[in-house]
């Protein structure tokens, strides 16, 4: 079993797309322990408590960067068994970069999910960059986490066409449907024990 804590910082909707996954069992051998918040006003805190019934806390920076404040929510990840050994961390729309100190001790068990074809548009308003480049294609990818933004290793993308009606909202509501399923198809990967790296590139045993 993978003991999974899930970082947020608002709606929850992919934190909400791993949390069914896991429930309806598409998902297996992963044990969804806690989900931290460094907003105290994230919806998604709500519907883990109680619509998923997982431990959700806030851990305010309180103006505190780096390796000050990512030791506390190590700590958290800690007490509930989200260890570098036994854990997997996804970040789901936490707008922090992550110190470091605290990509070495998690290394290649930290997920992010970003709404572009890394590594273009990397960073934020991914879906507002691409429509403003006028590419024709863009979409989403899930990445470990390294030390830079945007820039680990990736597990996995899916292509979405821009359409040249599309807005802002638009976009990101059809990038958004690939997030999710992209997301559970990543951590199941993962906890299959089937992804193994060549170099920085991600590769999947079949
Ligand atoms: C998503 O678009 C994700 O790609 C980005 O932040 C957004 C979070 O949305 N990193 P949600 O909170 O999961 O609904």
């Amino acid at each position: 079993m993978i003991n999974l804590g899930i970082l947020i910082s608002g709606r929850g909707s992919n934190m909400t797309a791993i949390l069914s996954a896991i429930r309806r069992r598409v998902i297996k051998n992963v044990r969804p322990s806690i989900v931290i918040s460094n907003k105290s006003n994230a919806p998604g805190l709500r519907i883990a408590s109680e619509k998923f019934k997982i431990p959700a806390k806030v851990i305010l920076s309180n103006g505190m960067k780096g390796w000050d404040y990512d030791q506390q929510i190590a700590s958290v990840l800690q007490d509930y068994g989200v260890t570098p050994r036994r854990g997997l961390i996804c970040l789901a729309g936490f707008l922090r970069i992550m110190s470091p100190e605290f990509v070495r001790a998690y290394k290649m068990r930290i997920m992010n999910i970003h709404p572009s074809l890394l590594p273009a548009f990397s960073g934020l308003h991914a879906q507002k960059q691409a429509i403003e480049y006028g590419v024709k294609v863009t979409g989403c990818t899930v990445h470990f986490v390294d030390e830079g933004l945007d820039s680990g290793p990736i597990i996995a993308q899916k292509a979405v066409p821009i359409l040249d009606s599309d807005t802002e909202e638009t976009l990101s509501s059809r990038i958004l449907k690939q997030e999710h399923r992209l997301y559970t198809k990543s951590i199941n990967l993962f906890a299959e024990g089937k992804i193994f790296f060549k170099g920085r590139s991600v590769l999947v045993r079949s």
